[in-house]
């Protein structure tokens, strides 16, 4: 389960997250949708404790993310994968390598081991034969590919996060690039969250869905929830997508 309880972000005088409330249940994806600027990246950021609320509170599962010790900070995070706004890539490592430094730095796995289970990774996002090619021989899906790859990295990652997966990608590779989505959720029973624009790809991940506008979540729940809400701007957007 990953909880927000009345989070309030603020960065000096603006405020970001004006008191949100969020829950995702256990091994469920959750789709933040908003406009450009609403503070959807921020979400995540409170999730991986990388940002410190004004007030409220984050939990995951049984953890406070905010009162961690940096060792449990630490360990928090090697279950948790991150996808972030544009893939980010090194670009200066090899493909196996970019999945290969999560391990490095998390781990202490040996050099065999992390050989392995990076092959295993690539050959999960369907990316094995581009072990030693560099990000900037690939096209943008694959590059999404390869950081899906990184975030599972962990021996068994409980936690997700994606930062606007499919943006900038065609309607088929952005298909693949959600149904790879939903292959880890099912392969690992993790707990998602997932921020897009793009609605289409949201019913394709989300089991729940929610809207951010103003600093407020102004509507939440399954996307039958969502269709049937009276709010005229999830009516808007959701008139033009279809
Ligand atoms: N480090 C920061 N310092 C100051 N303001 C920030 C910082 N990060 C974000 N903001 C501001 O907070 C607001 C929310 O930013 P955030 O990145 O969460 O939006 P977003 O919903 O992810 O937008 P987008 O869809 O464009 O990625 C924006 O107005 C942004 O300018
Ligand atoms: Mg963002």
């Amino acid at each position: 389960m990953i909880r927000l309880e009345k989070v309030t972000v603020a960065y000096g005088e603006q405020v970001v997250l004006d008191g949100i409330d969020l829950e995702v249940p256990t091994g469920k994806t959750m789709v933040i949708l908003g406009e450009s600027g609403s503070g959807k990246t921020t979400i995540l950021k409170c999730v991986l404790g990388t940002l410190h609320p004004v007030s409220g509170r984050v939990l995951a599962n049984d953890l406070e993310v905010g009162k961690l010790t940096d060792e449990e900070l630490l360990r928090f995070r090697q279950r948790m994968g991150m996808v972030f706004q544009e893939g980010a890539l090194f670009d200066s490592m090899t493909v196996g390598e970019n999945v290969a430094f999560w391990l490095w730095e998390h781990t202490t796995l040996s050099d065999d081991k992390v050989e392995e289970r990076v092959r295993m990774l690539l050959q999960f996002v369907g990316l094995e034969s581009s072990l030693d090619q560099m990000p900037s021989d690939l096209s943008g899906g694959m590059r999404r590919r390869v950081a899906i790859a990184r975030a599972m990295a962990a021996e068994d990652p409980a936690f997700m996060l994606y930062d606007e997966p499919t943006t900038g990608l065609d309607p088929f590779t952005s298909k693949s690039i959600c149904d790879l989505m939903r292959r880890v959720q099912r392969e690992f029973k993790s707990t998602n969250i997932v921020v897009t624009h793009d609605l289409t790809d949201a019913y394709r991940v989300g089991d729940l869905f929610t809207f951010i506008k103003d600093a407020k979540v102004i509507a939440t729940g399954t996307r039958q929830e969502i269709e049937h809400s009276s709010d005229p701007f999830i009516q808007t957007f959701i008139s033009l997508d279809s």
